[in-house]
């Protein structure tokens, strides 16, 4: 047998490795190497061997009767939503965060939310002190709620109470804070976040409890330490924003009982966090007049149609390399823009620092945003605004083609229903629209929603479409 010895783990991967050493091979990361004991394997024991001979499984098929399964609803219609229609019950969900982004707010409010709704819940802080919970929730006005509140951060007891008080509903904030005897890590290490993270799931399953870990997130973004926490859940969803922006988007990175890439949005207030009902307007807020270099992009996010201003600047380079600085998109992707306007439209970049910011604080991933992204580029470096009330969506190939994206009634309803009357889109989007363009593409078209459709196939047909001229010269 194996004698017990010490093993090396990566605090950021989790990465098991034999010797101490300055970088991670794995991932990377400098300086995240700590020493842990290695628990020695549990010898198996007669008994369970016994139990491995018979046909201990009894397998089942494909189509079974099993119902959706029943759902918590904390009434805070955002969460619920993102969740996939209210919370599982015996799933356990992990939601991450930066610190101080709003995660303690988000879960007091919708445990309070369950609770008034006969949910029988509880809410464990390894964080805060029982009087600042209490403080909080006096604040914001839901201090009548039924909540049973405990300040602890060793398992074992949590896993007592928990089984003694049978909650339909636990928080667990935060998973870092919570360390088990069992191991002599510090607390926060992965050994010890992956141990009472696998005991507290387990208790889920076991006992039909909801169980949601909060996690906070590290600096480049990764939920801590614990990537292997997000196996372990059924769930995982991400608490984001701008700290200098008031609004907070809640977003589901993974989730086994519902569509993932779903948003909630929220603003913060002094009494807590509202739900925003009508994204697309509070993106929108505060724009003036069109101007040069601002476009309004029609997007999906999740399930829903939002409307967001892409805002760019091509301003000249005074020294050296030119910038390139991009906030709420990728850069990579900006690069590939760039090169496919300068290559396909012969437009000059090369001596322009490239600033782009999506509005809001808003991160946006999807490939339908290349040709919002391309009319800024193009609008800011002509100095020619858009057409005020126009919204813009595509996907822009390395070639310069123009490709259709999904969903494209959904986005344009949106767009009547904020005021807007025309969009740039690709081609196939219009394919139910009730004229035909011309062989440009360049014609208005009126589509079945109220907004005028105005086909932009290639990069070079957005150039002309803004500009006017068929090549133009870069000013
Ligand atoms: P918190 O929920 O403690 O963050 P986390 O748990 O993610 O670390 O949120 C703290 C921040 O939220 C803090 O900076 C103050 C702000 N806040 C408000 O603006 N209004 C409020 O009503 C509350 C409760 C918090
Ligand atoms: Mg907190």
């Amino acid at each position: 047998m194996a004698k017990s010895q010490s093993v090396f783990v990566c605090q950021s991967c989790g990465a098991v490795h034999a010797r101490w050493q300055g970088r991670c091979e794995a991932c990377g990361a400098w300086n995240t190497i700590v020493e842990e004991a290695q628990e020695s394997p549990q010898s198996v024991s007669p008994s369970a061997r016994a139990r491995g001979k018979g046909p201990g499984l009894a397998f089942q098929a494909l189509d079974g009767v099993a119902q959706a399964p029943p759902r918590l609803a904390t009434g805070i219609g955002e969460f619920d939503r993102v969740c996939g229609g209210g919370l599982v019950e015996a799933s356990a969900i992990l939601v991450g965060g930066d610190p101080g982004i709003g995660k303690s707010t988000l879960l007091l409010q919708a445990v309070a939310g369950a609770a008034t709704r006969g949910i029988k819940s509880v809410y464990v802080s390894g964080e805060e002190a029982i009087a600042q919970i209490q403080d909080r929730a006096r604040r914001m006005g839901i201090e009548k709620a039924p909540v049973q509140l405990a300040a602890e951060t060793r398992l074992e007891t949590i896993l007592e109470a928990l089984k003694h008080e049978k909650p339909q509903l636990a928080i667990i904030d935060s998973i870092q804070t919570v360390w088990t005897d069992t191991l002599t890590a510090a607390p926060g290490t992965v050994a010890q976040v992956r141990a009472c993270a696998h005991e507290l799931v387990r208790h889920a399953k076991k006992a039909g409890t909801a169980i949601i870990l909060v996690g906070h997130v590290t600096k480049d973004g990764q939920i801590a330490g614990p990537r292997v926490v997000e196996h372990l859940v059924d769930a995982v969803l991400q608490f984001e924003g701008e700290r200098g922006h008031h609004f907070r988007i809640l977003r589901g990175l993974k989730n086994r009982f519902g569509p993932t890439d779903e948003i909630g949005v929220f603003e913060m207030g002094d009494a807590g966090l509202r739900e925003v009902t009508n994204p697309s307007q509070l993106f929108l807020d505060n724009r003036g007049h069109a101007r040069p270099g601002s476009v309004v992009f029609a997007g999906i996010e999740g399930t829903r149609p939002v409307l967001v201003e892409i805002q760019a600047l091509a301003s000249p380079t005074a020294f050296g390399a030119p910038r390139r600085a991009v906030v709420g998109w990728d850069t990579t992707r900006l690069a590939m823009i760039l090169a496919v306007l300068e290559t396909r439209c012969g437009l000059a970049f090369g001596g322009r620092d490239v600033y782009l910011n999506v509005a809001g604080g808003l991160k946006i991933s999807e490939p339908a945003a290349d040709l919002a992204v391309a009319a800024a580029l193009v609008s800011a470096l002509f100095d020619q605004a858009l057409p005020e009330d126009c919204v813009v969506f595509g996907e822009i190939a390395l070639s310069g083609d123009v490709r259709p994206v999904s969903r494209a009634d959904a986005r344009l309803k949106e767009a009547e229903k904020l005021g807007f009357t025309q969009a740039f889109l690709p081609r196939a989007a219009s394919s139910n629209t009730t004229a035909t363009t011309s062989s440009q593409g360049r014609r208005l078209v009126a589509g079945q929603s109220g907004v005028k459709h105005r086909v932009i196939a290639t990069a070079a047909d957005l150039v002309t479409t803004i500009t006017g001229q068929e090549y133009p010269e870069t000013p």
